[in-house]
């Protein structure tokens, strides 16, 4: 297995049109089908990043402050920000285009988190990442604390251990003779 990969080489962009079949009563592209999109676009990003089958762990919160119109062309780029053992976290964005109108709006971002997983489902070690750019790495050291705050959600961490997390709330937690 390749040890380190750049961020850049798990890159995938996606392009779509929204046809009547993806729209809601209001001719807006349904939510859950940005949603397939997102979780087809990011999966390859970590697909690409570990070379191995992955399955969706979670997405984090997604919220529809722009709808996205019949006939417009919707753009989704994914990019790993980060792995851990089996996990990867992949940052995706999206932009909606009325291609007529000359006028690309970015409508969502959002983190998924990828497992790669063996022949038989069970969670298999991933290359690490190596961030390059300004926006990659700032990316990259987020994503420690998103995913002590995902997982403290998802019940499978104590609170108390998430120490990147609690650092932000209590500057001085972790310095010598602070730590519980
Ligand atoms: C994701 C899955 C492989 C994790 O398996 P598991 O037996 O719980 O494995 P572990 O507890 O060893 O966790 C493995 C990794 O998953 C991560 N993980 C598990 N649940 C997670 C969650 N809700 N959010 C983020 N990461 C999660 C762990 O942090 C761990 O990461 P690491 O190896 O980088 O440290 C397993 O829960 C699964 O197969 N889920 C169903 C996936 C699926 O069908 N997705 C499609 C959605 S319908």
């Amino acid at each position: 297995m390749t040890k380190q990969k750049t961020a850049k080489q798990s890159e995938v962009v996606m392009t779509e049109m929204v046809l009547p079949n993806d729209t809601n009563t209001l001719n807006n592209l349904m939510g859950g089908k940005l949603m397939h999109w997102m979780d087809i676009v990011a999966a390859i990003a970590a697909q690409k990043h570990s070379n191995r089958i992955v399955v969706t762990a979670s997405a984090d919160s997604i919220s529809f402050k722009h709808p996205i119109a019949l006939g417009n062309v919707v753009t989704l780029k994914a990019q790993v920000t980060r792995s851990f053992n089996s996990s990867m976290e992949v940052f995706i964005e999206v932009w909606a285009e009325d291609i007529p109108a000359n006028k690309k709006t970015q409508t969502h971002r959002a983190f998924f988190t990828f497992v790669a997983v063996d022949q038989n489902g069970r969670p298999i070690e991933v290359p690490e990442l190596v961030p390059e750019t300004e926006q990659e790495k700032e990316l990259y050291e987020g994503a420690l604390r998103r995913r002590q705050l995902r997982l403290i959600l998802g019940k499978r961490m104590d609170p108390k251990d998430a120490v990147e997390l609690r650092a932000i709330f209590e500057p001085d937690f972790g310095k010598e003779g602070n730590r519980e």
